[in-house]
């Protein structure tokens, strides 16, 4: 049997911080408010110029760069992202033009902060088809672009930044990707969008002095469906594999706020130590949060052999999905 294993992980998050004093002077919050709310302290923001297609490639590259593989190798890139550079084409084209992966086909995967579990899922599938040996797979968002930075209620929560993980195809391997469990529901969808600029509302001087641009979302809403769903698709995966909580040696969750994720894992009954948690640093960067935080988990030493690692995601759409490794 063939399994998709990660080679690979690479992370890139622009240099300027922007941290939750910083947004105390642009709008009525405080930065006790976002902590005791949110957990975040701050996050990173891309520079002018700086774009989601440039965090993505950056990421790559390290992310090959540790599996010690060539871009001319790669078979395919799939990249999660809302945020990409322009409507169409892809970002991921982008992408495979400025790593150079000319054997690479390359698409874009819309499903918010979903994005990369659901990229993925597509790649383990394409690998276990056996279509492909070597794939790239990349979470990246430049969300300070599409946030309101007028509005308290969604701009505290956002940020920019780019991860990729590499994977391979292992004959008869016991480690790589045991499952994927993905999910959709449309009947959210005014909970969390963006509602312009797509072909339903297109742009109009009116519609840019009404803030119609910019990423719409109902909090207290999103909030209670998320922990609901991120613990049943965590659970799923782990009935799945014939696997309980105390098998989890990581749990690396979408990173969108820190009490959904102590919600999340309080209830999927894992410790504290068992849950990876960066969103103080980066908030919320959209399909970028997992694959930052792999990589940062593995580049500190804590994925490790054998060890079962449970990613679990939930976004707008509703999207949400948990996939299951082992290391
Ligand atoms: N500073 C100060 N006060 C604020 C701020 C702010 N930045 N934002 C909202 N408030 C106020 C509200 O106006 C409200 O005031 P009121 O009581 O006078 O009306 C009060 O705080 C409470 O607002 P709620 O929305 O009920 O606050 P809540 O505890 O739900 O926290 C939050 C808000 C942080 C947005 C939370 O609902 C949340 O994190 N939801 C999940 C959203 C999310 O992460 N979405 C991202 C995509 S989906 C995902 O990634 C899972």
């Amino acid at each position: 049997m063939i399994r998709a294993r990660i080679t690979g992980t690479g992370s890139c998050l622009p240099e300027k911080i922007r941290t939750n004093f910083d947004i105390e002077k642009m709008v009525d919050t405080t930065n006790d408010w976002i902590i005791a709310r949110t957990g975040i302290e701050e996050r990173r923001i891309a520079a002018d110029g700086e774009f989601t297609s440039d965090l993505a490639t950056r990421a790559a590259e390290r992310a090959l760069e540790m599996a010690g593989v060539s871009a001319a190798e790669i078979d395919m890139i799939v990249l999660g992202t809302i945020t990409g550079d322009y409507p169409w084409p892809a970002t991921a084209c982008i992408v495979q033009e400025n790593l150079g992966a000319d054997k690479a086909y390359a698409y874009d995967i819309s499903a918010a902060c979903s994005g990369f579990v659901y990229a993925l899922s597509c790649a383990s599938d394409f690998i276990q088809a056996g279509r492909g040996k070597k794939v790239l797979v990349i979470g990246a968002e430049t969300l300070s672009r599409i946030v309101d930075w007028t509005d308290r209620n969604t701009c505290v929560l956002f940020g920019d930044g780019a991860g990729a993980v590499v994977l391979e195809a292992a004959e008869d391997s016991e480690s790589g990707v045991l499952s994927s469990h993905m999910h959709s529901d449309g009947s959210y969808l005014d909970l969390l969008y963006q509602p312009g600029f797509g072909t339903r509302v297109t742009p109009s001087v009116e519609n840019i002095t009404d803030h119609i641009p910019y990423l719409k979302m109902q909090g207290n809403e999103v909030f209670k469906v998320a922990v609901r769903s991120l613990t049943n698709v965590s659970l799923e995966a782990l009935e799945a594999n014939g696997l309980s909580a105390s098998d989890v040696s990581l749990f690396i969750p979408h990173q969108a706020n820190k009490r959904i994720l102590e919600a999340t894992a309080k209830r999927i009954k894992l410790n504290d130590d068992q849950v990876y948690i960066n969103v103080h640093k980066y908030g919320n960067t959209s399909g970028a949060t997992i694959p930052v935080a792999m990589d940062e988990a593995n580049r500190a030493g804590l994925l490790k052999s054998g060890d079962v690692i449970l990613l679990s995601a939930f976004g707008g759409g509703f999207t949400w999905g948990s996939t299951l490794i082992r290391w």
